[in-house]
């Protein structure tokens, strides 16, 4: 199996564990770090609709508390829905924090279809203050 088919098989057990009582819409993540580890989230709801978190941002917490990772190659999606489901504008920008433009982004729907993008394909124009860790451009001016 290779990197690509563990992370999809990881966000789709990660779905398994979808706290989604509201929706009804259950999501999993799977990130894939630039050491090869692989680190899972799914969407996490509550009674106060706006404190719900999507699967995405839980995985990439989880990477950079686990192990303080920083760099993210590729991540998968699987969504409760017959058709592949982009990451929201949030968690597309979120993504960007820890990704470069060619980061592959996979979705799949449970009906099977799947869809790969890149993050540029999807957040073309990703807001930055230049200060990212591994960055060049230091400044923090215009
Ligand atoms: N959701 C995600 O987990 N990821 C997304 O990119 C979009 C939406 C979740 C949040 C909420 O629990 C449910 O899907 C319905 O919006």
């Amino acid at each position: 199996m290779n990197d690509m088919q563990k992370l999809v098989e990881r966000a789709l057990s990660a779905v398994a564990r979808s706290y989604s009582v509201y929706s009804g819409f259950a999501v999993g993540a799977a990130v894939l770090t630039d050491t090869g580890e692989i680190y899972v989230g799914t969407n996490v709801e509550n009674a106060s609709y706006g404190l719900s978190i999507c699967a995405e941002r839980v995985a990439i917490c989880n990477m950079v508390s686990a192990c303080g990772a920083r760099r993210i190659m590729a991540i998968a999606i699987v969504a409760s829905k017959d058709n592949p489901v982009v990451p929201c504008g949030a968690c597309l920008q979120f993504i960007s924090e820890f990704a470069e433009p060619g980061c592959i982004i996979v979705t799949l729907g449970s009906g099977g279809d799947v869809k790969y993008d890149t993050l540029s394909d999807l957040l073309p124009n990703a807001f930055t203050l230049g200060k990212r860790e591994d960055s060049d451009e230091r400044s923090g001016t215009p």
